[in-house]
C-alpha cells in the first residue's frame, strides 16, 4: 500500500523536473525504504530466494530437505510471478500467518514462525525496501514433496501446533540491550529456524534452543551455538561472534561455508556493532546446551 504514493511521485518527478523534490518531502517513504534495507539485511538478506547468480530474489531455488525439495518463490515485486500485487495486509498475511493472498498455507520452510514476530512498523518498513527492488519475472517451481507433506493443509495443522502468532513482546525483567539482542535472533535473524533441532511433528524443540540441528536446509549441520563450552560456542568471547556474523570467520581461523556463509555476506555483516553486541549478549545468557551435533546416521 505505501509503496502507491512512492510510484506516483516517481512519476509526477519524471514528468515534471520541477516537481523532483517531492521526493525529499516525503521522508516518510524514503526513510522506510531505508530502515526496510537495514531490517533486510538482519535477516540475513532472504537470501534463500535468490538462486546462485542471481537474479536477486527472484526464486526458483532447491531447498532440499529430509521431506522433499521445496523451491523457493519469487519476491520481487512483479506482479503476475512475484508479491507485486499483495496489499500491506496481504504482506502482513504471509509473515505473520504464513497464508497466501488466496488464503491456501506456506509450507514452515519459509519462516514465518520466526517473522511473525516482527513488528508492525518493521513488516511495512521491509514490504517497501523490498517493493522498491527491480521485478523480475519468474514463474514459481512446484515443490516436490509428497503425501502428506504436499498436502497444503497439513500446514494448517503445523500453525495450530506450533505458530504463536504476534509480534515480539519485550521481556521487562531485561535489559534494552538483550531485547534488542532476542528480537533480532528470533524475529529477523530467524537463527532457531536453522540452528534449532525440531521433533518429530517437525516443530522447533523448545527444550534445545539454538542447541545444533543435523537437519538445516540442504542437508547442512547447524552446529550448537549455545554457551556450552565443550560443544557449543561457550568459549568464543563476544567479539569472536561480532567477527564471524561480520566475516564468516570462526575463532579457530575456519570459515563458514554454505548458507551460514550466504547470511553473512548477504545480510549479517551490515549489522551495526550495537546490533551485533546485542545478538551476542542475547545468546550469551542463554542456558547452555550440551549437544553435539553430528550428520544423520544414514547420511553418505
Ligand atoms: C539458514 C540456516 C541458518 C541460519 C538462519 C543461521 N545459521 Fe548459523 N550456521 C548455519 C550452518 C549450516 C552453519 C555451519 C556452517 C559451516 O559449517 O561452515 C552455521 C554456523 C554458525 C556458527 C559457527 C558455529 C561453529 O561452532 O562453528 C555460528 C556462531 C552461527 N552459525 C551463528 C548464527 C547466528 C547467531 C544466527 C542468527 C543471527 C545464525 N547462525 C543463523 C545455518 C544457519
Amino acid at each position: 500500500m505505501r509503496v502507491r504514493p512512492l510510484a506516483w511521485l516517481l512519476l509526477l518527478a519524471a514528468a515534471a523536473p520541477g516537481a523532483a523534490p517531492a521526493m525529499e518531502e516525503d521522508p516518510g517513504l524514503a526513510g522506510a525504504v531505508e530502515r526496510g534495507e537495514y531490517l533486510f539485511q538482519a535477516s540475513g538478506g532472504c537470501s534463500c530466494h535468490t538462486p546462485s547468480g542471481g537474479p536477486l530474489l527472484a526464486g526458483g531455488r532447491a531447498l532440499e530437505t529430509p521431506f522433499g525439495v521445496f523451491y523457493s518463490t519469487n519476491i520481487t515485486p512483479d506482479v503476475e510471478t512475484g508479491i507485486g500485487g499483495w496489499s500491506e495486509a496481504d504482506f502482513f498475511r504471509a509473515m505473520r500467518l504464513g497464508e497466501a493472498p488466496d488464503g491456501s498455507h506456506f509450507y514452515p520452510v519459509f519462516p514465518y514462525a520466526a517473522f511473525t514476530r516482527m513488528s508492525d512498523a518493521d513488516l511495512r518498513d521491509l514490504q517497501a525496501y523490498l517493493f522498491s527492488l527491480p521485478a523480475v519475472e519468474k514463474p514459481n517451481r512446484p515443490h516436490e514433496v509428497s503425501p502428506p507433506i504436499s498436502w497444503r493443509w497439513s500446514a494448517a495443522i503445523w500453525n495450530a501446533l506450533f505458530l504463536e502468532v504476534g509480534a515480539y513482546q519485550p521481556d521487562p525483567e531485561r535489559s534494552e540491550e538483550w531485547n534488542r539482542g532476542a528480537y533480532l535472533s528470533v524475529a529477523l535473524a530467524h537463527c532457531g529456524e536453522c540452528h534449532t533441532p525440531r521433533t518429530l511433528l517437525l516443530g522447533l524443540d523448545p527444550s534445545m534452543h539454538l542447541a545444533g540441528s543435523a537437519e538445516a536446509p540442504e542437508g547442512e549441520l547447524a552446529p550448537n551455538i549455545t554457551p556450552d563450552d565443550e560443544t557449543g560456542i561457550g568459549e568464543w568471547s563476544r567479539a569472536d561472534l561480532r567477527w564471524f556474523l561480520q566475516t564468516g570467520f570462526k575463532p579457530d581461523g575456519d570459515d563458514a561455508q554454505g548458507l551460514m556463509r550466504e547470511l553473512i555476506d548477504q545480510g549479517y555483516r551490515h549489522l551495526t556493532t550495537a546490533d551485533l553486541n546485542a545478538i551476542a549478549t542475547y545468546l550469551g545468557s542463554l542456558p547452555a546446551i550440551h549437544n553435539r551435533v553430528q550428520a544423520p546416521a544414514n547420511a553418505e
